[in-house]
């Protein structure tokens, strides 16, 4: 198999990561993107098993890339069967047909499995212990798509931005313009990662794999690829604010000055070694990341 002839189904094309993925997994061979309304590629609801099921076995993809899932943390409170379903029962079910077709899989996860108790950067043995409904749903669907018995591969990131989709970034540059003073909670603590950079490793983790096997332990699994670096909602918030050269005021506050339906972990910084061991990868600083995204909206 050749790099030219790899043929990639992917699922949330027109999400943040997705929308990068399309372009980095392009240089690699045959993207087939799907969304949910259909816009550019296939029309797909990842809710539809029998559709989801025919898609697969029609197209017989080398990799299913699942860059979609509920990621409304705060609404996945209320939506708890909606979220369970897209962010568990869906992995499972790629995983399944993965394993059944002899494709690999490739799917994202979150720094939000952890309860953020821990004082060093978590890694990936660390005991994962959610505290929303959004992190439950997520680790579920890491376990049953392991479980599957498929190739598969979860990436967990965090904070993710980006110059396309629903963001803090991009509600920080809105805010700033409608607003002359913003309150920032500035004691949760994590790695903004830029969307195009968890785009960019996941190819080159696609690249390298032909190269880990069959000679090396089994490539797959779990690994943590985050930008690094870490810093407050506040402190990314300011680092926004300096790089645009926008007029505002941001306080610092408090988690419970700013209340929301579900919890967030006080630290959920990740540990990047294993994906540097593996695969050779070291993503940026996340202060020169986000200066690059900055730069490329004006590009
Ligand atoms: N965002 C973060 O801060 C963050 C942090 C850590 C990990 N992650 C993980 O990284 C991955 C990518 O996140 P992201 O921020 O790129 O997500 P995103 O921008 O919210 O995109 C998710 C995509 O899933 C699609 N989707 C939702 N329901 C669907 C359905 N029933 N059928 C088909 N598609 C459906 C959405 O389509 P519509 O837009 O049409 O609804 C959307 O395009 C996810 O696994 C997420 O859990 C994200």
């Amino acid at each position: 198999m050749t790099a030219t002839t790899l043929k990639f189904l992917l699922l949330g094309s027109d999400g943040q990561v997705g929308r990068e993925l399309q372009r980095t997994l392009g240089i690699l061979g045959e993207v087939i993107p799907t969304t949910l309304s259909g816009g550019e590629g296939l029309r797909l609801d990842l809710l539809d098993t029998e559709a989801v099921t025919a898609t697969v076995k029609q197209q017989r993809p080398d990799f299913i890339i699942n860059a979609a899932a509920h990621t409304a943390v705060d609404k996945a409170e209320t939506e708890v069967d909606l979220s369970r379903r897209l962010n568990a029962d869906v992995p499972e079910l790629l995983g399944q047909l993965a394993s059944e077709l002899g494709a690999r899989v490739i799917h994202y996860s979150t720094d939000f499995v952890f309860p953020g108790d821990s004082d060093r950067p978590y890694r990936e043995e660390d005991r994962p212990a959610p505290i929303s409904v959004y992190g439950k749903t997520k680790l579920e669907g890491e376990q049953r798509l392991l479980a599957s018995g498929a190739d598969a591969l979860v990436l967990r990131t965090s904070w993710v931005y980006g110059n396309y989709g629903h963001n803090f970034m991009l509600t920080m540059m809105r805010l700033f313009r409608e607003k002359g003073q913003l309150s920032v909670v500035d004691d949760q603590i994590g790695a903004p990662t830029w969307s195009r950079m968890v785009a960019e490793a996941t190819a080159q983790i696609v690249h390298k794999l032909p190269t880990l096997t069959p000679d090396t332990p089994s490539p797959y699994g779990i690994y943590h690829l985050t930008a690094a670096g870490e810093t407050s909602w506040y402190g990314f918030a300011s680092s926004i604010l300096e790089l645009m050269g926008e007029s505002c005021t941001i306080q610092p506050v408090p988690t419970r000055d700013y209340p929301t339906p579900a919890k967030r972990p006080a630290y959920s910084v990740l540990d990047n070694s294993k994906l540097k061991q593996r695969f050779g990868l070291q993503l940026p600083d996340w202060r020169v990341s986000l200066q690059q995204c900055i730069a490329d909206r004006a590009s």
